[in-house]
């Protein structure tokens, strides 16, 4: 899957460098240290969004970050916090950013409310608005915007990308990562890389042994894969088996190839799954 020529489509996942300023983990999972552990991640995350109130701070660190690396640096923020202006807090941290170097700014866009309400609330109530992330895009044509926050498909980033550099999907390419199979077809002309969720997760196989023989657990691979078939005749099977069978001792990539014998997507061709 080609993610960088044409428009960016980026999918939510920690990057080293990414300074982010704010953010929202998943939903509940069934499994309690993992939900925990996204708990702690979002309030951390969303302590770290105060850090628009201090533009040249965030602007200091990525210059620090600019001289100490060579990958790009990216900065991750929403469109202000409390009763912050968008407008003003966003256009000034964008500004002072790039000024200091930043390969790309990535907005949530949504503002965060640092009382009153949750991480999880902060990801659903504070309204999304993407017609200032499309202005700020206006504003730096020379600089890289990507829009993040509320994308539910691939259609709906196709859109947006006529607006901005690039668009990042969080909780629908963790939820439901079956809809990435239509990123090459519908942003590049050129055919998915599987034609079914099925092949695409067969094709984990190889990665997946290569991790074992590193010495990580194969649940904390396929707790991951949850989402994969959802709404698919057998998707409960699917789960079933790898929520009771990764977990043991041992467990091998077969746990997979067992899992998917469970699945029936013969009928989920790509047309229907770019729907
Ligand atoms: C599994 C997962 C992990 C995430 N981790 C981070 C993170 O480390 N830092 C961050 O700023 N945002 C993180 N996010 C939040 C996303 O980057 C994104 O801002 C948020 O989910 C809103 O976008 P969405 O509506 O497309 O989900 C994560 C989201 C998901 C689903």
């Amino acid at each position: 899957m080609r993610l960088t020529t044409k428009g960016l489509l980026l999918i939510a996942i920690p990057a080293v460098f990414e300074l982010s300023l704010l953010s929202a983990i998943v939903k509940a999972e069934a499994d309690a240290a993992a939900a925990e552990r996204w708990g702690q991640q979002s309030q951390a995350v969303l302590a770290q969004a105060s850090r628009v109130l201090e533009p040249v701070l965030v602007a200091d660190c990525v210059a620090a970050m600019k001289a100490a690396v060579k990958v790009p640096v990216t900065v991750k923020c929403r469109l202000g916090v409390n009763a912050q202006e968008p407008e003003q807090a966003l256009f000034d941290l964008a500004k002072k950013v790039k000024a200091a170097g930043a390969d790309v700014l990535i907005v949530h866009a949504r503002k965060a409310w640092l009382q009153g309400l949750s991480p999880r609330e902060n990801r659903e109530v504070p309204s999304l608005d993407y017609t200032i992330v499309r202005r700020l895009k206006r504003a730096h044509p020379d600089f890289t915007i990507v829009l993040n926050g509320g994308i539910t498909s691939v259609e709906q980033a196709r859109a947006e990308l006529e607006y901005v550099d690039g668009v990042m999907m969080g909780r629908a390419a963790y939820q439901e990562p079956w809809r990435l199979l239509s990123v090459d077809p519908l942003l590049y002309g050129e055919p998915a890389p599987f034609a079914l969720p099925r092949a695409a997760a067969l094709a984990l196989v190889p990665y997946i042994e290569r991790e074992l023989a590193e010495g990580v657990r194969l649940n904390a691979i396929t707790r991951h894969l949850m989402g994969l078939f959802r709404a698919v005749p057998g998707a409960r099977g699917f789960r079933r088996h790898l929520a009771s069978e990764a977990l043991k001792p041992g467990a091998s990539a077969s746990v997979i190839a067992d899992a998917l014998a469970q699945v029936v997507d013969n009928s989920r061709n790509l047309s229907n799954i770019a729907a």
